[in-house]
């Protein structure tokens, strides 16, 4: 059966969950491919607040891949798309990317099942049903193998644990993405009828609060910026820009139109990179996913200590610990 898995992930955790969907169906003769949603939304410059940065060039290389994701669709069997819980939606973006705009329903019309996965901090969310409800309007004699969820730490940065802790994933949710994982694999190969899900019919994206209202928005500092354009490459939304003819070659944050996603946070090695309206300095950047028992650790150093999987309300809250500045 040949499978093909559309992500959007920022810091890893929905990309680990693809992956290891991949891997399974893979050890079972499925063959799957794998598809970046982040490069497809910079490409076509979607969800982008701020329209004149609409028409920027887009960066090379990705032509190809957004070609190949619509030919893959038209030739698959089954397919699955994944994303991060963004403030209870799917990320900014990936409605936009499903619209039959750039996937139109007749690429769908040989896609027999479809699936959904989403990972999440802390709070339900009605993501998969969104994504089911968006998917489902293609073809509707599509099969819906359900969702996977996976509850993960938080990379939302007010979330992230202060130096020298860090998050790691819980050995009890690891377990349980493997067996939804397992019952995906029994479903394609032996599907019954739909799994249900509650339609969520024209989603407000509008409704898209920006966290960035609460953390304020990326700030530069120069005193440790190498301006290696790292952070220019993981914006997803196109909002960095450097040039050696502008501001000396550091890079430029276009901090209007930014969603707080703070990819661009944790991927400077730097730590060049803050947010504005509480105490981001001291936070942990978070890295990627990391696996009890693994060696691998805050910013990518050996250091650092573990923190428990997904602390509760409470110790979230005392997490928080915003300074708002007059
Ligand atoms: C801006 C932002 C908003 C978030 N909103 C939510 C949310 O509403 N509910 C939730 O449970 N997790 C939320 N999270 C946490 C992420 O969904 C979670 O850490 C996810 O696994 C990140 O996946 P990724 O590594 O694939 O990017 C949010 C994270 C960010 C950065
Ligand atoms: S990733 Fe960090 S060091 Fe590199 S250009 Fe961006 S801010 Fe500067
Ligand atoms: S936080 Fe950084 S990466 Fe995310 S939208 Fe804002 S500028 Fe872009």
């Amino acid at each position: 059966m040949k499978i093909v898995l559309l992500t959007f992930s920022i810091t890893g955790n929905t990309a680990h969950v693809a992956d290891s969907i991949s891997k399974t169906l893979s050890k079972y003769g499925h063959s799957v491919q794998l598809f970046d949603a982040v490069s497809l939304v910079k490409l076509l410059g979607l969800a982008q607040k701020v329209p004149e940065l609409k028409h920027q060039p887009a960066p090379t290389g990705h032509e190809v891949e957004i070609l190949s994701l619509l030919s893959a669709i038209k030739e698959a069997d089954a397919f699955g798309v994944g994303s991060y819980v963004f403030n209870f939606f799917p990320a900014p973006g990936v409605l936009e990317l499903l619209d039959d705009k750039w996937m139109p329903p007749e690429l769908f019309e040989s896609v027999k099942m479809f699936f959904t996965f989403t990972t999440h901090g802390s709070l339900p969310h009605p993501v998969g049903d969104i994504l089911a409800t968006c998917i489902s309007k293609k073809n509707p004699a599509m099969l819906y193998a359900g969702n996977i969820n996976v509850r993960v730490p938080e990379n939302f940065v007010p979330l992230q644990p202060h130096k020298p802790y860090y998050d790691i994933w819980d050995p009890v949710e690891i377990k349980l993405m493997e067996e939804k994982i397992d019952r995906l694999r029994v479903f394609l190969s032996f599907p019954s009828s739909s799994v249900q899900f509650t339609h969520v019919d024209n989603p407000d994206v509008k409704r898209y609060i920006s966290p960035s209202t609460m953390m304020g928005a990326p700030l530069l500092d120069k005193e440790k910026c190498k301006k290696c354009g790292l952070c220019v490459m993981k914006c997803p939304y196109n909002l960095i820009q450097i040039s050696p003819d502008i501001e000396d070659g550091f890079p430029v944050f276009q901090r209007d139109g930014c969603y707080g996603c703070g990819r661009c946070f944790n991927s400077c090695r730097q730590e060049a990179i803050n947010f504005t309206l509480f105490d981001s300095k001291n936070r942990s950047r978070y890295c990627g996913p990391v696996f009890p028992g693994e060696k691998r650790a805050l910013d990518g150093k050996e250091s650092g200590i573990e923190y428990t999987p997904i602390p509760d309300v409470d110790n979230l809250l005392k997490r928080i610990q915003f300074e708002v500045k007059p």
